[in-house]
């Protein structure tokens, strides 16, 4: 553990994590790391690529080890894919090497964003036999606890534009940075 004190974003797919990491990480002058390019560049393929060569738990094993060497690295802007937080060790890994902020948003506002983003064909393969629309809604119920229990904060960011999120965020970034 390098005790590095990293700013890790939460959330489910579509709520903003890559271009909120983004503003963040010019706005403080820390690096960004956004997860799934890491996993992407690790493997030589795609995400969807992963998925169909091995399945969801080959990227799950492939997004652990990412994990587990990028908390490692001083310290950053950290935009985790939104079932990184599914596994304990991953969880355990947020908590301890920095502050975590989950974005979110309903299901309906995800979808619309999910369609509306050109990377969701490569990037957000199917995680069940479910249609989309009832897909989004139960792997949000499923996974809000989770994202509970890794975040610090939750952030709101339906009706918001990402520059609004980033600023709410960097209060209580700052904030937090000048009280501990
Ligand atoms: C996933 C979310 C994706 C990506 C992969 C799995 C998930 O990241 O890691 O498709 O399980 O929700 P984004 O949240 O950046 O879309």
């Amino acid at each position: 553990m390098s005790g590095s004190r990293h700013l890790f974003l939460t959330g489910f797919r579509g709520t903003g994590k890559s271009t909120v990491g983004f503003i963040l990480s010019q706005q403080l002058g820390l690096p960004l790391v956004d997860l799934d390019d890491f996993i992407e560049q690790r493997a030589g393929k795609t995400i969807r690529q992963i998925f169909e060569d091995g399945g969801e738990p080959l990227f799950r094993t492939i997004e652990a080890e990412v994990l587990g060497e990028v908390v490692e690295r001083p310290p950053s802007v950290i935009s985790l894919g939104g079932g990184a937080i599914l596994r304990e060790e991953n969880r355990a890994i947020v908590r301890r090497s920095g502050t975590c902020f989950w974005l979110d948003a309903d299901a309906e506002t995800i979808l619309t964003r999910l369609r509306a983003d050109e990377s969701t064909a490569q990037r957000r393969p199917s995680l069940t036999k479910l249609q989309q629309r009832q897909e989004v809604g139960h792997l949000l119920q499923e996974r809000a606890p989770l994202y509970e229990m890794s975040a610090d904060y939750r952030i709101e960011t339906v009706g918001k534009e990402p520059e609004t999120v980033a600023a709410e965020i960097l209060a209580l970034w700052s904030a937090r940075s000048t009280s501990v």
